[in-house]
């Protein structure tokens, strides 16, 4: 278990800048993620974090020491990827053992913890399995088993849930939280999925463009957004402008530089008449909450609503009123 401390880190590639100078300080034991859309420079930053690609600015440490000049070998990292990366001739154990027989460890040691570690990810019946036999999730914890054998002092994953589907991916993002919660090693996990991220992190980091928008637990992020990109980003926010907000929602106060953040559960529809009319140009049934898409103004409004409501009825081409809850005071700076 160690901290992470990055110190003015950047990194230009030619005229690309693909990070703007950031520093970030990751507990020991954090779950940590760096989350932002393609591009931002989430990959860069956790091959920097590595030592797989050096920084043109700015300091790594871990554990207070200086890594910056050190080897991938010599940092001690553990690192999995989205192509889970196994050697495809080899079995389970042998993929496992890898790392711990080039410790040279004797031989008992080595089927003692990678029964330990395969034990912990549930594959303990797929030992002697050769890997390309198993499914996707599968393969993904074996990738995540021998990563962690190896009792490295920080774990860094780079969008290892993005080859599986939808179901598989909730199912192996249980297992690596709840893995990462027993061997309490610091983690450093790359995605670009906000539900995944809200799902596993004690912190986030947001990328925009290369520069972090803002740092925060789940529900600082999600509740307490400080710009137009991390509220629309993490929570879908509806954005509205200060003229919006006066002459439709009787919401005063937010200056020309500033924008309401709704939340799409933070829209309230009627089949009253009022002021904010919009028209339903999509609705969708998602089990607990029936999710719609409302004109407004030339903006795309999002709503969603219990699908036990039954004070509101409202079809595709309806038209609709919207109104926000008084508590709703969301206000956050263009990006
Ligand atoms: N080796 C490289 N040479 C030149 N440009 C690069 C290199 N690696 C990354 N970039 C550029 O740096 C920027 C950040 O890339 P990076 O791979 O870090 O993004 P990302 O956030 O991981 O995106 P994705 O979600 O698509 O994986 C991009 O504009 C990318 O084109
Ligand atoms: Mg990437």
């Amino acid at each position: 278990m160690a901290t992470v401390n990055l110190q003015n880190i950047s990194k230009t590639f030619g005229e690309v800048r693909a990070l703007s100078p950031l520093d970030l300080h990751v507990k020991e034991g954090e779950f940590f993620s760096l989350l932002g859309p393609s591009g931002c420079g989430k990959t860069t930053l956790l091959r920097i974090i590595s030592g797989l690609e050096s920084p043109s600015s700015g300091e790594v440490r871990i554990d207070g020491s200086n890594v910056t000049a050190l080897s991938p070998q010599r940092r001690n990292v553990g690192i999995v990827f989205q192509n889970y990366a196994l050697f495809p001739h080899m079995t389970v154990f042998q993929n496992v053992a890898y790392g711990l027989e080039v410790k040279k460890m004797p031989g008992s040691e080595i089927r003692r913890r990678v029964e330990d570690i395969l034990g912990k990810v549930h594959l303990l019946e797929k030992v002697n399995t050769p890997v390309p036999l198993l499914s996707g999730g599968e393969q993904q914890r074996v990738a995540v088993a021998r990563a962690v054998v190896v009792e490295p002092r920080i774990l860094l994953f780079d969008e290892p849930l993005s080859n599986l589907d939808h179901a598989l991916r909730i199912e192996t993002r249980a297992e690596i939280k709840r893995l990462q919660r027993e061997v309490g090693i610091t983690t450093i996990y790359v995605t670009h999925d906000q539900g995944e991220a809200l799902a596993l992190s004690d912190r986030i980091a947001i990328l925009s463009k290369g520069v972090v928008q803002q740092i925060g637990t789940p529900d600082e992020l999600y509740f307490h957004p400080h710009n137009a990109f991390t509220a629309s980003f993490i929570g879908h926010a509806n954005l509205f402008s200060a003229i919006a907000c006066r002459e439709y929602f009787g919401v005063q106060g937010l200056t020309e530089s500033e924008l309401l953040a709704v939340l799409p559960e933070e829209i309230i529809l009627s089949n009253n008449s009022g002021k904010a009319k919009g028209k339903i140009s999509n609705k969708e049934f998602s089990g607990s909450s029936v999710e719609y898409t409302i004109d407004f103004l030339g903006q795309s409004v999002k709503a969603h609503r219990p699908s036990s409501e039954k004070s509101f009825n409202g079809e595709i081409g309806s038209e609709v009123c919207l109104s926000l809850d008084a508590s709703v005071q969301r206000k956050v700076k263009y990006e």
